[in-house]
């Protein structure tokens, strides 16, 4: 083990905050940080969002599946998929008139596009993830962002090009946070594969999914398969997040020619 190491395998989410703010020039290294991250091309094809303004962040609590904890959090971050900024450069840049010149199509951002961004996106907010845990801000990511497309888009004045796939809280852990154990891992063997992916069966399933249970199984639900489809996997959070991530991306691919 080294310091980043430690550091990568102590860190837990946070889901509740000291009321210590994060201070500025804390939030610029956390920033600064995550700027460093690998992107695709080095295009950074995202953008974050510091929602500074306390009624967003209480917006942002309830449309985010109800979840109090984010408007208690000091610091909350956005990272967007972001081809916005390309596209208006290539736009600044005549980009229409070469391509006429040329007789070639001019080209739209497309569904691959999308989701390269969303890496580099990603990429950056564990960046930023790991960048905070070292300075002992302790942070939880939020994925219901990816739900109510309309309506984030609307809150937060999201142009087309530009997709909410991480909804970041920081904050100093309280000493129940910092304290509670680490979530267990599916072993390695699940996950690790050489050459080509390998299928598991029935017994290999059993064995990997092996570990601790819930106490209760989730409505009428009598094993842990059951329990995980009813409460994660076809839950109505679920289905929102699916059905608002199909409106966003036809919105994006909204004037794609090729
Ligand atoms: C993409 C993503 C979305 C998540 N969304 C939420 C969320 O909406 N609310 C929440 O409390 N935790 C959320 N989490 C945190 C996970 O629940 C947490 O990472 C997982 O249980 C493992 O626990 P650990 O981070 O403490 O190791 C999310 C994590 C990821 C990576």
């Amino acid at each position: 083990m080294n310091e980043t190491l430690d550091i990568i395998h102590n860190r837990k989410s946070v889901r509740t905050f000291q009321d210590t703010p994060v201070d500025t020039e804390t939030v610029n290294t956390i920033i600064n940080t995550a700027m460093r991250a690998p992107t695709a091309g080095n295009m950074m094809l995202y953008s974050i969002l510091e929602i500074e303004k306390q009624d967003l962040k209480d917006a942002l609590a309830k449309s985010c599946d109800n979840q109090p904890f984010i408007a208690k959090a000091p610091l909350v971050l956005l990272f967007l998929a972001d081809y916005q900024r390309w596209f208006d450069f290539f736009m600044a840049s005549d980009v229409p008139a070469y391509c006429k010149a040329e007789s070639i199509p001019l080209r739209y951002p497309g569904e691959g596009d999308l989701l390269l961004a969303c890496c580099d996106a990603l990429i950056a907010a564990q960046t930023a993830v790991i960048a905070a845990e070292s300075l002992g801000v302790g942070s939880c990511y939020i994925g219901d962002i990816m739900e109510k497309y309309e309506y984030h888009r609307e809150l937060l004045n999201l142009p087309q090009y530009t997709f909410p796939v991480a909804l970041l809280c920081f904050g100093y852990p309280t000493h129940s946070a910092s304290t509670r154990k680490l979530t267990p891992r599916l072993p390695q063997t699940a996950v690790h594969f050489k050459d080509a992916y390998q299928r598991l069966d029935k017994t290999a399933l059993a064995d990997i999914f092996a570990g601790p249970t819930p106490q209760t199984y989730y409505d009428n639900t009598t094993n842990l398969g059951q329990h995980i489809y009813a409460r994660k996997f076809a839950a109505d959070f679920t289905i929102e997040m699916t059905r608002s991530v199909k409106k966003a991306i036809q919105e994006w691919i909204k004037t794609q020619s090729s």
